[in-house]
């Protein structure tokens, strides 16, 4: 039992494992790219883990004020926002990238 633990708590330290199927997001006016792990739960979250500081209120699809533009590529909600954005805008607070993304931030 202890063996096992000690395993996922240095599975834990570990940085995380990038293969070539991993997604990138660029952050475009921020010069910023980095890849998509799966360890944030929005691209909020993923802006702010990278020093940016996007526009936010509610980070619950509600707001829009963390209404960004997309210059290439998609993404998917983790819940329907109450207004979606038109094509070519994104809420970060509550989407995940479909495939590698450029955002303008
Ligand atoms: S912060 Fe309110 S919709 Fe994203």
């Amino acid at each position: 039992m202890s063996d096992n633990k000690r395993t996922q708590d240095d599975a834990r330290d570990e940085p995380p494992i990038i293969s070539g199927d991993v997604l990138l997001v660029t952050f475009s006016s921020s010069g910023i790219q980095v890849p998509w792990l799966g360890n944030h739960e929005s691209l909020l979250e993923l802006a702010e883990a990278n020093g940016l500081s996007p526009d936010f209120s509610c980070r619950a699809g509600v707001c829009n004020t963390c209404e960004c533009s997309i210059s290439s590529g998609d993404v998917s909600y983790l819940d329907e926002p109450l207004s979606m954005p038109e094509d070519g805008r994104a809420l970060i607070c509550c989407s995940i990238p479909d495939g590698d993304i450029t955002l303008d931030l």
